[in-house]
């Protein structure tokens, strides 16, 4: 594992210790309707008995919600303090939850094409390469499951954290390499942790080279027109965080004659 790798897992766990956004448990009002609050959209379905994995979203939340909805769930995860609260709601809410200390571009603790659905909230910016990810993906997922992921959008993370007179300018270049610079005081970024920016040839064109079909694609909404400059919802007007991806793992013969027939002059 790469020295990117360990920084990310300590700072989760040190996240998880401190109780930081996205380090908290799912309380009462998370577990009473849990398919509504994660699945708005429809994306899923009914999840009551399939196998679903939870993609680097330890934390205890994500894994509770969907095995309340009745999902058989399986959490992978990078830092064992997240996961340790995986398993703390597991026991407290009765619900059965496995839980794997693994990295997203290295799934090969999980058996193959072992799950209908995938969900990955936003981490896919703490590995270099998002292409490994999907190879992964594509492996763990039944043909004609379904992969969520949600992404952090390069223009978010090229945009500076405060305003200026002209608006919130790109100060990070589109074509770079290696993680990010740090930055302070702003939501749309993780202070301590390792993040790097995928262009979105890397977040759709290899998600499709890796055996998916994108079926439906948002943009979760943010943006206050009332808020104070600087916030992360005033930011938020100018520039997208997030980019929520529904994809289908199809046939790999079927995607190889797919992407054959775009090539072909
Ligand atoms: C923003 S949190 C997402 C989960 C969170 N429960 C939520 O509320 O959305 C990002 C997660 O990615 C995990 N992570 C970071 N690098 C990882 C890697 N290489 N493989 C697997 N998980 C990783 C972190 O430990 C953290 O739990």
């Amino acid at each position: 594992m790469s020295s990117v790798h360990d920084h990310n897992r300590r700072a989760w766990d040190e996240r998880a210790l401190a109780a930081k956004r996205f380090a908290r448990p799912a309380r009462d009002e998370d577990l009473a309707d849990p398919l509504s609050l994660l699945d708005a959209r429809g994306w899923l379905g009914d999840v009551a008995g399939k196998e679903l994995l939870c993609l680097a979203a330890g934390g205890g939340r994500q894994s509770a919600q969907y095995a309340a909805a009745g999902a058989s769930v399986t959490v992978v995860d990078l830092s064992p303090e997240m996961l340790a609260l995986d398993r703390q709601v597991a026991a407290e809410r009765g619900l059965c939850i496995r839980c794997v200390e693994a990295s997203m571009d290295d799934l090969g603790a999980l058996p193959a094409a072992a799950f209908d659905i995938v969900i990955q909230p936003v981490s896919t910016c703490y590995v270099a390469s998002i292409a490994a990810v999907y190879w992964q993906v594509a492996r763990v997922t039944k043909v004609g499951g379904v992969y969520v992921s949600q992404h952090k959008q390069p223009a978010s993370l090229q945009a500076a954290t405060a305003p200026s007179p002209r608006g919130y300018e790109l100060v990070e270049p589109y074509y770079r390499s290696g993680p990010l610079p740090a930055v302070q005081g702003s939501l749309h970024r993780e202070e301590g942790t390792l993040e790097f920016l995928h262009r979105w040839e890397e977040i759709i064109g290899a998600l499709c080279r890796a055996g998916f079909v994108v079926e439906d694609l948002a943009e979760p909404m943010h943006a206050d027109p009332n808020a104070a400059p600087g916030t992360f919802a005033h930011r938020s007007l100018y520039v997208a965080p997030y980019v929520r991806i529904k994809a289908r793992r199809v046939d790999e013969t079927a995607a190889a004659d797919e992407s054959r027939k775009l090539w072909t002059p």
